[in-house]
């Protein structure tokens, strides 16, 4: 196919969205990609980090990145499941260094704890992938007092990568990957209520609009941390049949099953994105391996400064400074 074919080709299966985004649109780009997978052993000598790899994409990611040389650090909330996640990994990459830490991510005692436990552990850290994700099924808040959506989508990963700059900077390229979502596109900011406090609460709606704050904040999380060498992608994984859609979405999973990528192809472009070469720029959204328009609808766009007010609140959650 040639390349101003298969790009028409890629973008009428992403407005399609049913085309794109199930493992349709997967095997069809896939056909084009050959020549640009990472090279083998491309992360030997790295270390990576991933959050919510006891399951899913996150799982299939971690599997991903091992395969390609990478130390794994497996970020969970559930030792047990963890190590089960190293079993299985182990069985299709033997010999794979995998290491298992326990962290809550919505609870920001728990991201400084394990922050704290991977400084003393490791000198760098080459790719951090912020994939932990939840659809809470009621309105909840943290130990901080947080939404939990809000806290384990924005808040945690923010802290988290803010206390591992030092290791990220060390890796002098580092790259970190944050797992949004296509429902974001939907959502516009919820700028004046980040903690969904007012309206109806529903868990569908929480999960969108912290997905959409993920990918907002890329652009000023890239900001931030690019003096230190460290770019910031936002990707969406398109939909991948995981245990997280069928408990969250059992009538979407009944319906869709069959057309759902497997959670490889879901971590593609996580695994792309940390190991391809050249660097892809940072600050953008990505899927399929290609860069994303933050919006397809004209309501759910930035009215004017509201990233940076979202962001200016995000950093005073955290008790941040705004460098
Ligand atoms: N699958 C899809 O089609 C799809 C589509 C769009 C976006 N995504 C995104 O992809 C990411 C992975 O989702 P998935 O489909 O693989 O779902 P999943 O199977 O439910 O995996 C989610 C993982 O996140 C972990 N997790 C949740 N809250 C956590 C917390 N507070 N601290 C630490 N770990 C936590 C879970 O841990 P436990 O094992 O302990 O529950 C689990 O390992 C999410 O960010 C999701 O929003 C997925």
């Amino acid at each position: 196919m040639s390349h101003r074919l298969s790009r028409a080709v890629d973008t009428v299966l992403d407005r399609s969205v049913v085309g794109g985004y199930t493992k349709i649109g997967y095997r069809v780009r896939r056909a084009t990609w050959d020549a640009d997978d990472p090279r083998p052993h491309a992360l030997r000598g790295k270390a990576a980090v991933v959050t919510g790899a006891s399951s899913g994409l996150g799982k299939a990611t971690a599997a991903a990145l091992a395969r390609l040389g990478a130390g794994v650090h497996l970020v969970v909330r559930d030792p047990a499941k963890g190590r089960d996640a190293v079993a299985e990994i182990r069985r299709d990459v033997p010999g794979a260094e995998l290491h298992v830490h326990r962290c809550d991510v919505a609870d920001l005692t728990s991201v400084r704890a394990f922050a704290a436990e991977l400084r003393g552990a490791v000198e760098r850290v080459d790719v951090l992938v912020h994939n932990a994700g939840t659809m809470p099924p009621e309105r909840s808040e943290t130990a901080d007092g947080h939404e939990l959506s809000y806290a384990t989508h924005v808040l945690g990963p923010v802290l988290m990568t803010e206390l591992l700059r030092p290791l990220l900077a060390a890796a002098r390229t580092a790259r970190v990957v944050v797992v949004s979502s296509g429902g974001m596109y939907a959502q516009r900011i919820p700028v004046d209520d980040p903690e969904l406090e007012h309206g109806e609460y529903s868990g569908g709606a929480a999960y969108a609009r912290t997905k959409r704050m993920q990918v907002a904040l890329t652009p000023l999380m890239q900001e931030r941390w690019a003096a230190d060498g460290i770019a910031v992608h936002c990707m969406h994984p398109g939909w991948a049949d995981t245990p997280g859609v069928l408990t969250s979405l059992p009538g979407f999973h009944k319906v869709m099953g069959p057309l759902l990528r497997d959670p490889a192809a879901g971590a593609d472009t996580v695994v792309w994105l940390a190991a391809t070469e050249p660097a892809p720029g940072g600050g953008q959204l990505w899927h399929d391996r290609a860069p994303r328009p933050d919006h397809y609808l004209p309501r759910t766009r930035d009215r004017g400064g509201e990233a940076e007010r979202l962001w200016a609140r995000v950093l005073d959650d955290l008790s941040l400074g705004s460098r």
